[in-house]
Formats: structure tokens, sequence, C-alpha cells
């Protein structure tokens, strides 16, 4: 196990109605002036934002609103956000939403206090100071309300760029389960794909003896294909609906990936397809991380072996590893299909003539990248083309 340090200052505030407490930790955090930002509108029709906004008046908590986050977060409304909390002389941002809006509300809370583009800090310039973040999750997905990441796409160019620091984590996040039974069998199910992938990303390592977070790796994973068949069954199953939102906070927390070497290549991957094609990031990361599991696995048979027996409940081959390796990842796709995933780029809506462009943006020239196996621009070239053909 390698050394590391594990932070994770956020208040998670779990369980029914908890939304109704908004104003009453905003005001323990120090907020007085907030800025509620929101999405399309799912959170406005399902009255989440009324009593969000009750809260505060009930904690005599000031606010101003900005809505109209799209899936995907775009710069151009950030810039709207920056400039409202300006001028409103905001100190506080609520995000009420999904990853999506909190990803704004993150990259607001950056620029506000930033003399120059905020976008400089998703071009790799170091975050030093935000506005301080909460939320109210309506999605169990994204695992933002509780990391220190943000994902934003640049209109122009829909380039998809992230940034990190411990200064954007929450101060809390409100997860009431129940918020998530009018989602859409399809987000559900990307979300729980986007669940499943962060592990994965942890899972996929050169680190030995790290048996603590390998385990509680699967106990995710395993949660995952137990929960989520439940869930796209019956949509109001709160019990299930309660276990997987916990394991979108655990998968992406960082609590299963500390002591050890991450991968997090198929991410890279997908956030050139969300960018090119504004797919949702499950749907893409469902094309992707099979693929990247067929292009990687000779690197450590056994370890895809352990994800077949442990996790997919395959028998092991002893006489050919290999072919239990490969059945893992076989079943892995089987469960993404069953769950009403794309598996192939013609499923997602991808071109493989797109490929060249996708690898290009991924921008990584004449070098390599990666944690578990480090890619150059020809793997993520045949890892895209398998993903365009891809088949149970
Ligand atoms: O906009 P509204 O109307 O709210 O609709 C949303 C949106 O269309 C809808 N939705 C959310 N909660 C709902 C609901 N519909 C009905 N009932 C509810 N309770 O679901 C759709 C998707 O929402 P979105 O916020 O985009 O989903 P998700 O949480 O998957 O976020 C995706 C974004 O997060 C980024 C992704 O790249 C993508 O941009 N990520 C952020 C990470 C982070 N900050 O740590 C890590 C992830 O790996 C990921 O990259
Ligand atoms: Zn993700």
């Amino acid at each position: 196990m390698e050394n590391f340090n594990f932070y994770s200052p956020t208040e998670f505030v779990f369980g029914k109605d908890r939304a109704a407490e908004a104003g009453h930790f905003v005001k323990k955090y120090g907020g007085s002036r907030v800025l509620i930002h929101y999405g399309g509108g799912s959170a406005v029709k399902s009255g989440l934002i009324g009593t969000v906004k009750k809260s505060l008046d009930d904690a005599g908590v000031k606010y101003c609103e900005l809505g109209g986050v799209k899936p995907n977060p775009r710069d151009t409304l950030v810039y709207k956000g920056i400039d409202l909390c300006k001028a409103e002389g905001v100190d506080f941002i609520l995000a009420v939403g999904g990853g999506s809006v909190i990803d704004s509300a993150k990259a607001i809370a950056i620029g506000v206090p930033y003399d120059g583009d905020f976008w400089d800090m998703y071009s790799g310039k170091p975050v030093e100071r935000a506005l301080p973040v909460a939320t109210v999750l309506t999605i169990a997905a994204a695992g933002s309300e509780g990391s220190g990441d943000s994902v934003i796409t640049k209109e122009d160019g829909m380039l998809k760029r992230a940034t990190g620091s411990d200064l954007l984590r929450p101060k809390f996040s409100i997860m009431d389960p129940a918020l998530t039974q009018t989602l859409p069998a399809y987000q559900t199910a990307c979300g729980a794909t986007d669940i499943m992938a962060h592990v994965f990303e942890r899972y996929f390592t050169n680190t030995t003896e790290v048996e603590i977070t390998d385990r509680l790796c699967e106990a995710v994973l395993l949660t995952m294909i137990k929960e989520t068949p439940r869930v796209i069954a019956d949509p109001d199953n709160y019990e299930a609906r309660a276990n997987i939102m916990w394991a979108g906070t655990v998968a992406h927390n960082n609590i299963v990936g500390v002591g050890r070497q991450q991968d997090w290549n198929s991410h890279g991957l997908e956030h050139e397809l969300s960018g090119l094609y504004d797919v949702a990031h499950g749907a893409g990361l469902a094309v992707i991380m099979p693929a990247w599991m067929e292009y990687v696995h000779k690197h450590n048979v056994m370890r895809f072996c352990q994800m077949a027996t442990r996790v997919f409940g395959c028998q092991m081959n002893f006489e050919d590893p290999e072919a239990t390796a490969i059945e893992g990842i076989r079943k892995f796709r089987s469960f993404l299909k069953s769950i009403g995933m794309p598996i192939n780029f013609a499923e997602l809506g991808a071109k493989e003539e797109d490929i060249p462009t996708l690898v290009e943006k991924f921008g990584i020239g004449d070098g390599k990248t990666g944690g578990f196996m480090q890619l150059d621009a020809h793997d993520v070239t045949e890892i895209y083309k398998i993903a365009a053909h891809a088949t149970l």
C-alpha cells in the first residue's frame, strides 16, 4: 500500500425529507447570500426548489437563483453565474441537481474570487480560492457531491475539461434517495454505470497488497449489480435507491482508492465522446470501459480474473486464466446492456470516422498517459475501434 492522505470534509445529510434542512446547513457553514443553481427543470417540477427556498426563507438567508444547467455543463452559463454572483454579492453557492449542476456551481465558485478567466483553472492552473459550495443531490452518478472535481464543456469547440481541488469539496451534501425516484430509467442506468466506472478506475492498479480497498471496491460493485436492476424494475424502491445513492458517493470520494495507483484513461476517453456528441457521461462509459478492459487485460490477467470471479461470479479456469478474464469483461458488458445502456458507437450515436478527431482532442500527442497501463495515441485509437464494433 502507498502512503496517502484522505480528506473528505463534506457533511453528508442523508435520508427522507432532508432538503427542508438546507437553510439550517447553509447558515451553519456561514452562507448569508446564496446562489441557488439548478438544471433544466426537473427540480422545479418536483417542487424541490420550492422546498429549498422555503427552508432558506425560514433560516433568514437571502438568495438569488440561476437555472438552466445542461447535462455536460457549459462555460457560457458559468460566466453568467459569475456575473450574477458578483452583482448580488453572493457568498455561498447551493447546487440543486446532479453532477452537471454541481460542477457548474463549482466553476462559478472558482470564477467569483478570480480576476481572470475561470477557464484558466480548466487548462492546468491550480485552484487557489473558491466560494463555498454545497449540494442537494437529485441523481446518484457523478459523485460530485463528495468530490473535489468539476468537469465543464467549453461551448466553442465543445472541449470538455476537468479541474480538481480540495477547496471544491462541498461543505454539505443533502442526499434524499426519494428525490431520485423521478429519474427516467435511462438516467438511472447512466448513473449506475458511472458509479461502477469510478470504482473500476481505482480497482485496476499496479499497486499490490491493497486488500482493504480491493474489498471495498468489490462491495460497491456487488451492491450496484444487485440494486440497479431492482430500481430499473421498480423506480419507487426507496431502499434500493438509498443503497445506490450512498454507493455513488463512496465510489468517488476516494475512500475506495486510497493507497493505490489509479488509472482514469476510460474517463479521459469518454470525456471526448460526451464532448463531441453531447451524450450522457454514463452512456459513453458503457461503450468505452469494457473496450478499455478488453484492450488492457493482458497487462495483468490475474487482476481481471479477480474481478471476474469475485464480482461477476465466474468460475476460475486455472488452465486458461485469460478465458476467465474475458468472461468477466463479457459479463460486465452484458450487465450494462441489461440495464439499457449502449455498448457500441452505433447505439451511442458516435461515428467510427470520427476516431481520428477523438484521438486528436484527447491531446496525447507523442506522449503516454494512464496509471494501470500507459497508453499512447495508437492504443487509444485501438480502444475506440473496439468500442465502435463491440457486441455481446
Ligand atoms: O436538468 P434537469 O432537468 O435537472 O435534468 C437532469 C438531466 O437531464 C436529469 N435529472 C437529474 N435529477 C433528476 C433528473 N430528472 C428527473 N428527476 C431527477 N431527480 O438527469 C439528467 C442528467 O443530469 P446530470 O447532472 O447531467 O447527471 P450526472 O450526475 O450524471 O452528471 C454528469 C456530469 O458530471 C460529470 C460528467 O462528465 C457530466 O458532465 N462528472 C463529474 C465528476 C465530478 N465532478 O466528480 C466525475 C464524473 O466522472 C463525471 O465526469
Ligand atoms: Zn464518471
